[in-house]
Formats: C-alpha cells, structure tokens, sequence
C-alpha cells in the first residue's frame, strides 16, 4: 500500500511530534508525503502550515515565531495559525496583496503531542482512557524514525508468535513457540484483541513486572485505531502492575514512519522508575525495528494475495487489511501498490 496515493489516509489524525520540541521554535514534518511545519502560537496551542512561503518558496520551518505568528526567515512574511499573510516587512502601505496565504492544518495537542489531519477528519483523535487517569503516569518513551511501513508496524504489534523468536534474549519463550489465541471485538475504531501470554521473567524485569517469578503472564487487552495507532494494554496479574503502551506509526512517506511510543503505568517512580522503564522497552523497541527494516515495505492490503493465513498469529493482520480494504471500498479508492516482484 503506497499510504501517499491514498487520499482517504488524509482524512486522519496522526501524532506527529512531542509539544516540547516547538519550545526553541518551528520544527518541520512531512506526513504522507506532505511539507509541514509547526510551531507554537501565542496561546500555547499548535499551529501547522505547509512548508512552503508563498513569496519566494522558502521553508517556513527556517524561520521563527513572533506573537504567536510564524515568519519566513527570508524577507520576513508572517502568517497567522490560517495561513494569512498578516505582515509584509518590506510593504511601504501595509498592504497585503491578495491570495497571499499558505495552506493551514487542523492542528491539535493531545497526550504530550502534536496531531494533525490533513483532510477534514473521519473520526476524532482516539480517545486513550488512561490520559488523565490519577492511577497513572505518563511517560514519553521513543521518537524516531523507522524504515518500514505504518502497516508493518500495526501488523507487528498484534503477532504474539514473534515474541519467541524475535524477543528471545529478553521476555520471549523460544522453547514456547506457539501463539496464545487472540478472541477479537470490533468496534467503531478496528478492533480490541485479548489474550493471555506467558513470558519469561528475567531478573532485569523484576521491577517492570512487579514479579520475581521467573515465569509470568501478560494479560494484554490491545487495540487497534484505524489506520496507524495502537495500544498495548498490558497488566501482569501476579502484581497488578499495568503497563499500558501507545504507539503510532506516522507515514512520512512511503517508505518511513515515525515512531511515537508513550507509556502509563500504575505504580510510582519508588517501584520502578521512569529511566527503568524506558531502559527496559529500548532494546524491545530495537528488536522490532531491525526486523521490520528487513521486511518488504509494501505491506499490502490487497487481501486477493493476502489470502492466505499461515498460522493463528496472521489472523490479526488480516483482520487489518480486511477493515483497510473496505474503507478505501467505501471511499472510492482502490488500493495503490508496487507491482510484485518479477519471479
Ligand atoms: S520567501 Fe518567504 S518572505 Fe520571501
Ligand atoms: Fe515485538
């Protein structure tokens, strides 16, 4: 699937950065495909527009911000969060010539991030239950980019057959291959998926999962937010300790997302702490990526050549392609993608 041919993937919004990285200025961000820039206006609130001066063409995120308007740093045009030119340094009347406006987007905060749409949206930004929530903490994991497809990424984080072979050093049971079933409910987002899933408890995740046993269980009630979002919603029923991550997978372009991971948890920073947490997800989050870079990134969504369910841990995957392929069938869409591979 080419996410940049298809339009109805615009009508979507998408986490694109952490709000603390607009604090020393505009910052710029392709989303499917798209130049953006953001920035923080005078009310604190995000702002994007495209990348893109309409005087000379210069990238607006080369220049700065002043009472909450964006300046082009080439001769200084200023733009409000609408895109209007509202100043034209170099005008000896004020005068404004008309049609001199860029491109604005809807732009919101939520859970620490900027989320844009590109296209008037189809749903609003998912609501995650635990933002909020005083039971919990919330803490911003991973930022980065990833050579792989958005697709990939949700496809991944549903298939507990991976966890043997591609977490084995750490939680994973190599000697315990075979996947826990999955019982799904769909709703209005994709779907919710719960299992149960042991895992190995080595001493460096003691304090993680609030367990010495040296094995223990993941009760994981995961969802999936069309198109690119997910939680993982983890509880280890031996401590209570709830470990609940959200990740989305941002398409840049066809071949890139960017990586957000936040994470809440139900304990204190005494029982484990921030730097822990994120200590023990880093090489996780590494084991992901370095296989999914080693995949194809044209993770299709045309089920004809996805017919196939090779074993149980598929079936979430296709269940994805299958709710895909439908909303590009009731958009008008059909899917873009690179032709196979000559055999
Ligand atoms: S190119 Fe932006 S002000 Fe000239
Ligand atoms: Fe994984």
């Amino acid at each position: 699937m080419l996410v940049t041919q298809q339009k109805v993937l615009r009508r979507f919004w998408y986490a694109l950065m952490p709000m603390s990285m607009l604090d020393d200025g505009p910052k710029p961000f392709t989303l499917l495909g798209e130049k953006l820039v953001l920035w923080k206006g005078g009310d604190g609130k995000p702002a994007a527009l495209q990348d893109r001066c309409c005087h000379r063409t210069a990238k607006l995120s080369k220049g700065f911000v002043e009472n909450g308007n964006i300046v082009c740093g080439y001769h200084g045009w200023t733009y409000d969060l609408n895109g209007a030119c509202v100043r034209i340094p170099q005008s000896r009347t004020g005068a404004i010539p008309d049609g001199a406006r860029v491109a604005a987007y809807r732009c919101q905060e939520r859970y620490g991030y900027v989320w844009v749409a590109l296209d008037e949206p189809l749903q609003p930004i998912p609501d995650f239950p635990e933002e909020g929530d005083p039971a919990y903490r919330r803490i911003l994991q991973f930022y980065e980019k990833w050579n792989t497809s958005p697709l990939r990424v949700m496809e991944n984080s549903f298939d507990n057959s991976h966890f043997s072979f591609v977490h084995k050093s750490n939680f994973g049971m190599i000697d315990n291959p075979v996947p826990s079933k999955y019982e799904f409910r769909p709703n209005d987002w994709g779907f919710e998926a719960e299992t149960h899933v042991p895992i190995r408890n080595p001493p460096a995740s003691f304090r993680v999962t609030g367990t010495t046993d040296p094995v223990t269980e993941r009760h994981l009630i995961n969802r999936w937010y069309l198109p690119f979002s997910r939680r993982f919603g983890c509880v280890y029923p031996a401590s209570g300790r709830h470990h609940i991550i959200y990740n989305c997978a941002t398409p840049i372009d066809d071949k890139t997302i960017m990586l957000a991971q936040w994470l809440y948890r139900n304990d204190d920073e005494a029982s484990c702490s921030t730097q822990e947490l994120i200590d023990w997800d880093r090489p996780i989050t590494d084991e992901d990526r370095d296989i999914l870079e080693a995949t194809d990134h044209d993770a299709s969504v045309d089920i004809r050549r996805k017919a196939e369910v090779h074993m149980e841990s598929d079936k979430p995957g296709l269940l994805m392609r299958r709710m895909l392929f439908e909303l590009l069938r009731r958009h008008g869409e059909e899917e873009v993608f690179n032709p196979p591979a000559a055999a």
